[in-house]
């Protein structure tokens, strides 16, 4: 089984993955360390040099790799990107080969985190400040939020609820 985490940029993919492969005790990745690591540049370096449609190519192509290469009886738990799905037949891929959770948060929590961990996020476009992230944050999401609702096996709404506690309600949706 391959389960899938999807949902906004500061959700909390990648730190609930980590929580739900130990609980699981299966294996992780986090596609944005995985293009990296597989292409020997960052996901800023990647955006700058070649732009974001050749980023979201590059994300599919990883999705089938790393799909295409599961064997049936180990688990696998794969944080996505924010904008992985937005790439066309992304969803229908996500769809296809595994169970997808999304981690839906709402935009305050959103915007919280995000201003807690900027890290670097070629997509949030440079915005600095409570006003102007909530402002990057609400126009992304308006176009994405059908996406990772599309793509969803189960809906959690996060908010207030830590990692572990998430990754918990994960585990006892996909253990059963
Ligand atoms: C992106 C989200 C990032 C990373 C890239 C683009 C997006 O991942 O894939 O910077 O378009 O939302 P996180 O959601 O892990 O920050």
């Amino acid at each position: 089984m391959t389960i899938t985490l999807a949902g906004f940029m500061g959700c909390g993919k990648s730190s609930i993955g980590g929580v739900l492969c130990r609980l699981l005790g299966c294996r992780f990745i986090d596609l944005d360390r995985w293009i990296e690591d597989s292409c020997g540049r960052s996901i800023r370096e990647i955006f700058t040099e070649c732009g974001e449609p050749e980023f979201r190519k590059m994300e599919s192509d990883a999705l089938r790799e790393i799909f295409s290469s599961r064997t049936s009886d180990d688990t696998l738990v794969l944080s996505l990107g924010g904008g992985t799905l937005t790439a066309g037949g992304a969803v229908r891929l996500v769809r296809d080969n595994s169970v997808c959770i999304y981690l839906r948060a709402g935009i305050s929590t959103l915007c919280d985190n995000l201003m807690a961990f900027p890290g670097d996020r070629p997509m949030m476009g440079g915005a600095q400040g409570a006003e102007d992230i909530a402002a990057r944050v609400k126009s992304l999401m308006d176009k994405r939020s059908a996406l990772y609702e599309e793509a969803a096996d189960y809906i959690l709404d996060i908010d207030g609820i830590d990692y572990e506690d998430v990754a918990a309600q994960i585990r006892d949706l996909v253990v059963r």
